[in-house]
């Protein structure tokens, strides 16, 4: 495309012009892909409401531009290749053509089923290309897809469904995942007895074969209604503004809320991302290992890669099964050039020894990528040493699930490094660091709250029915500026390292998990009366969860209440909010007004004592010395 940077140089006049000119600089960018109709206006905007337009009056389909406009020039070349859980199993390509084909006859099963525009359908998938298949099917006649992890809970996956009152569940009759078969149609089955009155269609893939309860009145399989469809189906066409996707996120506060982006702009903006973060080359393979169940998985497994005409590899199983080198051996038989994984992947595969590294040949590989947290020094010389044998450039990406895509980050190749700085805005994102009074911090060497204060195409346009929630959260911290949630330095040079979130979040192998959520969880537990939930440095996860919890009377054997209490959450949430530390406690610091004192116990789960400031204002100072006495940590 011709929006590619080819130098730092030219990064940073396109960037000062991007600032200079942003109406211009996106137009210029979003002309290169398919509209049905051009636009009205590039940008309207104000934070306050907040009200964004990108595009406006523009007329698309996303598939349209992912798919339809590669068929004449790369209809041949592999769009989704398949890595198998199992590595005995063959993996899958799909071509441009077949994935088109695909896309159109799922299209049309779902239309089949009445699903139309507007409509909104869940998904509790494992990473198959049908999962891919059917995203991109929904996007094709404007149904919005809203993708649930299938690592959460039946309860969670309730409540997303409920809360954008979804038609349709699309899941598979089992994952396979390691040297397990997790029954995921079952989990669906529990959501809908909780309750999921919207729910009309459950679309079942088998995939593992295993037997599942079949619900005659709503279910159906894949194989019965898919195959059998014509191989095309015309786009909608899609105003820019039109709702894509929903995806549930995790905050401070209350439930998940569902982030909403919209077709133009996130389009633009996760097609413009990919081949510039990247640096893609046309034929290159291209590997991130996240699950579609995440943001990463959207915007950089599906979207921004096809919308390239990239060849994606989507893999469905875990980076230790076998063993731990199977990252590596993947990398090998499918010569991937770019790899974007996690910090918490990579510590853990840096513990399990060097040796897993050691057997590959990793000399395909250009461009490495990190995403979904602070990446720490000693992982990222290790991905750099052993990966990328010191010839691969480390993007360290920071972006968020309301970012759309990726807002901070170097340029592979062509921005200077530093190990754990994400580096340099993108062009066209304009952030900014924010001092507790709500002052904008100038200069460089300075660390405060990161914001941003124009709008980029791919930000998040509201919550899903529930607009307040989106002004509240991220637009009224600060008065016309984004708020982030996280919090930043700048160093002389001007590049930014993230630190990590000021607000009671939790990033557990960076996914992002609530406190108060977890504490919620924790409390539906019969013996349990009150918990605080705190994050500590964990030497894997990046975080991990450790929890404070007041007991009514006595427990009669403690190793038994703290499997009830992980199951509880685990039914409740899902494993991944399981916490790592359980202390009980006889009460918990608090204020006069009531608040936990949070800050107390956070550092106290990090092991930090020496320095817990002056806890004589408490209401309770005494059960601080209690609490530090049973740390776990
Ligand atoms: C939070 C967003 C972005 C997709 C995956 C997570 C943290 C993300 C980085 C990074 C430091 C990072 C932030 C952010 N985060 N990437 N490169 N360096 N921190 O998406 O679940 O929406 O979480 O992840 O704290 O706010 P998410």
């Amino acid at each position: 495309m011709s929006y590619r940077i080819h130098s730092f140089e030219e990064y940073q006049s396109v960037y000062k012009n991007s600032v200079e000119n942003p109406e211009q600089f996106w137009a210029d960018i979003a002309k290169q892909f398919h509209w049905y109709k051009p636009w009205e206006s590039v940008l309207e905007w104000e934070f306050k409401t907040p009200s964004v337009a990108w595009f406006k009056g523009g007329k698309t389909n996303i598939t349209y531009n992912c798919l339809d406009r590669h068929l004449k020039t790369r209809g041949d070349e592999v769009a989704i290749l398949w890595e198998p859980n199992n590595p005995e199993n063959d993996a899958i390509r799909l071509t441009y053509q077949q994935l088109y084909e695909e896309v159109c006859r799922t299209a049309n099963a779902l239309k089949s089923l009445g699903i139309g525009k507007g409509d909104r359908v869940c998904f509790y998938m494992p990473m198959v290309p049908e999962l891919a298949i059917a995203v991109l099917a929904c996007a094709r006649i404007g149904a919005i897809h809203s993708i649930v992890f299938a690592g959460f809970s039946a309860q969670s996956l309730a409540d997303r469904i409920n809360d954008s009152a979804c038609k349709a569940v699309i899941c598979s009759d089992f994952n396979a995942r390691g040297n397990k078969n997790i029954p995921v149609k079952k989990v669906v089955d529990e959501a809908i007895a909780i309750g999921c009155p919207s729910i009309e269609k459950v679309l079942v893939l088998q995939h593992t074969g295993d037997p599942v309860t079949w619900n005659a009145e709503t279910d159906i399989w894949w194989h019965d209604i898919v195959p059998n469809q014509p191989a095309t189906c015309e786009p909608t066409e899609m105003d820019a503004e039109d709702m894509l996707f929903i995806l549930y996120t995790s905050g401070s506060t209350g439930k998940p809320k569902g982030v909403v982006h919209t077709v133009g702009g996130y389009m633009v903006y996760a097609g413009y991302t990919f081949e510039n973060v990247f640096q893609y080359n046309e034929g290159d393979i291209y590997w991130c290992t996240a699950d579609v169940g995440w943001i990463t998985g959207h915007s950089y497994i599906i979207y921004g890669p096809l919308l390239n005409g990239a060849t994606s590899l989507m893999f469905e199983g875990v980076p230790t099964f076998p063993d731990a080198g199977r990252f590596w051996e993947i990398c090998e038989k499918h010569k991937v050039n770019i790899f974007y994984t996690a910090p918490t992947a990579i510590r853990a595969l840096m513990a399990a020894g060097d040796q897993w590294t050691e057997n590959h040949d990793l000399s395909s590989l250009r461009v490495l990528g990190s995403v979904g947290e602070p990446i720490n020094a000693e992982a990222w010389h290790w991905y750099d040493e052993k990966i990328g044998k010191c010839r691969c450039p480390i993007v360290d990406t920071w972006w968020q699930t309301e970012t759309g895509g990726i807002l901070i980050s170097p340029l592979a190749g062509l921005t200077p490094l530093k190990p754990t700085f994400a580096t340099l805005p993108l062009p066209g994102v304009q952030p900014c660091l924010v001092d507790a009074s709500g002052n904008e911090i100038e200069g460089n060497d300075v660390e405060g709250m990161l914001c941003m204060k124009f709008p980029w195409p791919g930000i998040i346009r509201t919550t899903y029915d529930d607009h307040q929630r989106c002004k509240q959260t991220y637009f009224a911290t600060f008065e016309n500026k984004y708020f982030t949630g996280d919090g930043a330095r700048r160093d002389s040079d001007g590049y930014y390292r993230i630190i990590g979130r000021v607000d009671d979040v939790i990033n557990v192998s960076g996914h992002r998990i609530g406190t108060a959520e977890v504490e919620n969880a924790i409390n539906e537990h019969p013996l349990v009366v009150e918990s605080a939930v705190v994050g500590f440095p964990h030497e894997i996860k990046g975080q991990g969860i450790y929890a404070y919890v007041i007991l009514d009377g006595m427990v009669p054997d403690e190793p038994t209440f703290k499997k009830e209490l992980l199951a509880t959450v685990t039914r409740i949430i899902g494993p991944i909010a399981k916490p790592d530390e359980i202390q009980i406690v006889s009460g918990l610091p608090k204020t006069r007004s009531g608040k936990i004192m949070r800050r107390i116990l956070r550092k106290i789960a990090e092991g930090d004592t020496s320095s817990l400031g002056d806890t004589s204002t408490l209401l309770n100072p005494e059960v601080v010395v209690e609490i530090k006495d049973g740390a776990k940590r």
